[in-house]
């Protein structure tokens, strides 16, 4: 156990050195890895309520299991949803080991990149305060993803960031998440040397552009898509709960 801990912090007491750091340091590679392909993808499945109602209906199906299921399962929403809200826990833990623990090394952090004047550290700065901001608000979004998963679909989703305010928390963490998971993502190619191939100095200038251009991209998607929940959920507010009804089953009066 004193071993583990030893290895978290990246110091023995007895001034030999541990394996640990860099095995953890892996692990907070590969989880972030996980996350950030995942926020890709999360970030194009909102937005299809930019293609309208049915368009974001039949993917809230499809999430559920109609391609394979005689009836939908939100538990499967659960799921993975659960299995996100770990991988998302682990990743904040080893992350959190980085974090300067006093105000006095926090100063010397800042006064470090500020002579620095390195554009890469002062990244790594962004990215721990993004950090700490999505762990309070991507854990109260994902806690509702497991709790509620059958309260999703093109008026729950509008109704929950209109009439219940979400739209205000989903506001903040665009911001933080865009600029965390595509920063996270530069740093990770950066870190383990993914397509900076024989030239370093043009591979980060590169990657850097690609950078800058997915968070002006997502960012304007996932607002986008906030701006078109929010304005169903404003026209919808009297019929708050009332649940979508696809084309397709408005004759038989099925409902979602
Ligand atoms: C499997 C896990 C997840 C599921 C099922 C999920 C599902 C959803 C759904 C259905 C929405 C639309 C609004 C709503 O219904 O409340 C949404 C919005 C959002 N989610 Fe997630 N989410 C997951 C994980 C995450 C994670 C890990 C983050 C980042 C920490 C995140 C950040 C956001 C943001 C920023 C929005 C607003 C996006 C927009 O309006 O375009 N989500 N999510």
């Amino acid at each position: 156990m004193s071993d583990l801990i030893e290895g978290y912090l990246g110091k023995r007491v007895d001034g030999t050195k541990s394996r640990m750091p860099a095995l953890l340091d892996r692990w907070q590679s590969i989880t972030g890895l996980i996350l950030g392909l995942f926020i890709i993808g999360h970030m194009f499945f909102t937005s299809s309520i930019l293609l309208g109602k049915e368009a974001m209906y039949a993917e809230t199906k499809l999430f559920e299991g109609s391609l394979f299921l005689s009836e939908p399962q939100p538990a499967l929403v659960s799921l993975a949803a659960t299995f996100i809200f770990i991988v998302f826990i682990v990743h904040a833990g080893l992350a959190m080991r980085k974090f300067p623990y006093k105000y006095r090394e926090y100063k010397m952090l800042k006064t470090h990149s500020a002579h620095l004047g390195h554009i890469d550290t002062t990244l790594w700065m962004v990215q721990a305060a993004t950090g700490f901001g999505m762990f309070f608000l991507g854990s109260a979004h994902l806690w509702m993803m497991v709790a509620e998963p059958d309260r999703i679909g093109p008026y729950a989703s509008a109704d929950r960031i209109y009439s219940d305010h979400f739209g205000i928390l989903y506001a903040l963490l665009i911001a933080l998440v865009v600029l965390h998971a595509m920063v996270g993502l530069y740093r990770l190619t950066m870190k383990w040397g993914f397509t900076v191939m024989s030239n370093p100095r043009e591979g980060r200038k590169r990657n850097k552009a690609i950078m800058w251009g997915a968070i002006l991209f997502f960012s304007l998607l996932a607002y986008s898509a906030l701006a078109t929940y929010w304005s169903i959920g404003k026209s919808h507010a009297k019929d708050y709960g009332e649940r979508y009804v696809p084309q397709s089953q408005m004759m038989s009066g099925g409902e979602s």
